[in-house]
């Protein structure tokens, strides 16, 4: 059962895509204080456990921290960081009592989940304008059914972003992206996709090439879909502001920009220096960036990555004015003046400045609106644009499209990658925790940058995060600029790489099925192990092992130097490991706890106790996939329904797009 609460005048983000009528009085589980803003306080029960909130730190379980939504470009995901890109703010009560929250509320709101006090959960915010949707439930996992029957169906990209994807920052020329296409094809590596990052563009200017590395971009975007690899650009959302630049001065003259108090547009930096916000909430100017991805599909682009949509700012010229002031007052008054560290302080302060959002403005439906209020609203918007524009250009096809920033809402128009992540460890596992909790809030199609963007990754770090990657619905190995080369034959041994991104060619028929599956009946892809063993006492604890689809449990090795892990079984399974030889190796294992052993180059999964899975033969790329000759691995008798389309249109109702297999 789901209720709506409604306080004050909510902005209409849209999350929701239901009509759910407004419910009288105040909800039965916790209670409401209005005194200051709003706050929303429920008792936890010792035992209580608390899911959701998508792209967050920390674990699977959110309880025993406080976590802010408030979208931020911030590359460092220490432990102790409270916000990262997105805002998802939908959690549920699991224990004592079954309920889930969804607050839709567009800007900063803050979840003490048993942080200040263990047995209390807090929400608050700023202003009382808001939705509060409570639902209740059976068990967790019914009542996330429940919430993500009224955003709205997953965004579905198409087949081909099944694949394995390259990328680096740092890639500029037709040479470099060559040489990455004929490094994976002469390895024998598989690969759909090399990525784009923004050096592809001319001075970081948003829809244009640079003319000197890019003439006659369609048939280069040709020559490498002869080898069936699709390249991927990233669109930023500044737009450079430059005297010529055909999109700068249409947005200028339409008025699509984000504005400043006195009706000037917003001046912030970025990439390309000073830049304009598109005015993404409005839906004029909406539409009209949208369209400019016509740039880009025109010339044959399927698929694009929307980044810096926090909007990030690197500074505004008003923050740079507040430095130089202190700069001045330094060298003016060595005595009174500024010291050395407050001008530092203030140089750190200059990015992503709350002075700075709270100096915009968005034009909503007549309505100036001022950015700090919506802020968590703007990479989904941005992403939006796209998707709409999408549908504009070609209705019956599905476009890739994934984003750094986003809000629910916006896993109906893409999915996400979860930003900035280091070549460490302990990013692999909150790759694993993130993933399920992302699912909840809806996102399907989402990944982390494989391998770790900052820092220099290790040959080791790469195999195990690939061995998680392989199940991922987006699986791509991302890195920084001046980092270590970190493509797959950058290593020694490379055959290893061959055989751990092969596997996931092998596991497409089934991972594609699920997730088809999953998005098509709002499900989730991956859950918790208590989702599918609520009554075990000991799967509700397990944060380092993932339930995949209908069929599979995973549990991928993430500690340096291991030979194998630890691994709670609910029930008994069939324990696979995919070995290098090509071979596929199957021992019946208990419930209970086992130790298994997983050398660097296997990837293991477990298969539930009368299930089956449709394995294929490794290809190069999924359009060489054969999906015809199947290979079934699990217990005998096991049926699987086998979703299956052409993966690059909307057909999805086809019954023909389902057909029984057995083992
Ligand atoms: C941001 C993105 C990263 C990208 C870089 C350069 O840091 O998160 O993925 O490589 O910008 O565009």
């Amino acid at each position: 059962m789901i209720r709506k609460f409604q306080f004050g005048k909510p902005f209409e983000t849209e999350a929701v895509t239901a009509d759910i009528a407004v419910s009288e009085g105040m909800p039965s589980c916790g209670e409401i204080c209005l005194e200051e803003g709003f706050c929303y306080r429920f008792t936890m029960d010792e035992n209580d456990i608390v899911y959701g909130l998508g792209e967050a730190n920390r674990g699977i379980n959110k309880r025993g921290y406080c976590y802010i939504s408030a979208a931020a470009d911030d590359p460092e995901h220490t432990e102790d960081k409270r916000s990262l890109y997105a805002a998802h703010n939908f959690i549920v009560i699991s224990g004592r009592k079954n309920f889930g929250l969804f607050v839709d509320y567009p800007t900063r709101l803050t979840f003490d989940i048993g942080y200040t006090r263990s047995d209390l959960l807090e929400i608050t915010c700023e202003a009382a304008d808001l939705y509060l949707y409570v639902i209740e439930g059976e068990s967790a996992y019914d009542i996330v059914r429940q919430f993500r029957g009224i955003i709205g169906r997953s965004y579905i990209p198409p087949k081909f972003a099944f694949g394995y994807g390259q990328s680096r920052w740092g890639y500029r020329t037709k040479e470099d992206f060559r040489e990455v296409a004929a490094g994976y094809r002469k390895n024998q590596i598989p690969l759909d996709m090399i990525y784009m990052d923004i050096d592809y563009m001319e001075g970081y200017k948003d829809f244009t090439l640079n003319e000197e590395n890019f003439q006659d971009f369609p048939e280069f975007v040709k020559e490498m879909k002869e080898q069936n690899i699709r390249l991927v650009p990233i669109i930023d959302a500044g737009v450079k502001i430059e005297e010529g630049y055909s999109i700068c001065e249409e947005g200028e003259q339409g008025g699509y920009f984000c504005k400043k108090e006195d009706g000037s547009d917003f001046v912030a930096a970025v990439w390309p220096g000073y830049t304009h916000f598109p005015d993404v909430l409005n839906p004029e100017a909406r539409r009209w960036f949208g369209d400019k991805y016509r740039f880009l599909t025109e010339q044959g682009i399927e698929g694009f990555w929307n980044d810096m949509n926090e909007p990030s700012i690197f500074y505004t010229p008003e923050g740079i004015d507040g430095v130089r002031e202190l700069i001045r007052s330094y060298m003016e008054d060595k005595d009174g003046g500024a010291s050395i560290f407050e001008i530092r302080e203030a140089m750190m302060r200059l990015a992503n400045s709350q002075k700075d959002y709270e100096s915009f403005y968005h034009q909503v439906n007549g309505q100036k609106i001022r950015h700090d209020r919506v802020h968590n609203l703007f990479g989904y918007n941005m992403t939006r644009a796209a998707g709409e524009a999408f549908e504009r250009i070609d209705p019956d096809r599905r476009f890739l499209m994934f984003s750094r920033s986003s809000y629910i809402g916006m896993h109906r128009y893409g999915g996400i990658w979860t930003g900035d992540n280091k070549s460490w460890w302990s990013h692999l596992l909150l790759n694993l925790k993130m993933m399920p909790s992302l699912n909840m809030c809806g996102f399907l199609y989402t990944g982390a940058d494989l391998g770790g963007f900052g820092a220099d990754t290790t040959r080791d770090l790469l195999l195990r995060w690939l061995a998680l990657g392989v199940f991922t619905p987006l699986m791509r190995n991302h890195t920084a600029i001046g980092t270590r080369q970190q493509e797959c034959y950058q290593f020694e041994k490379t055959e290893d790489f061959r055989h751990v991104v092969g596997v996931r060619y092998r596991l497409i028929p089934y991972l594609y099925s699920e997730y088809m599956k999953a998005a098509l009946s709002d499900d989730m892809y991956f859950k918790p192990l208590a989702f599918e063993y609520p009554q075990d006492p000991q799967a509700l604890q397990v944060e380092d092992q993932l339930m995949l689809g209908n069929e599979i449990m995973i549990a991928p090795v993430y500690t340096q130097n291991a030979k194998g892990r630890y691994v709670y079984l609910p029930e008994e399974m069939l324990f696979v490991k995919f070995m290098p030889d090509g071979s596929v190796s199957g021992e019946k294992l208990s419930a209970g706890h086992h130790y298994v052993e997983i050398a660097l180059n296997e990837v293991p999964l477990f298969v539930r106790k009368g299930k089956c899975i449709p394995v294929a033969k490794a290809a190069q790329s999924v359009e060489e996939l054969d999906v015809r000759n199947l290979e079934i691995l699990g217990y005998d008798g096991a049926e699987y329904e086998l979703y299956e389309d052409d993966g690059i249109h909307k057909d999805y109702a086809n019954p023909r797009n389902k057909r029984m297999i057995k083992k």
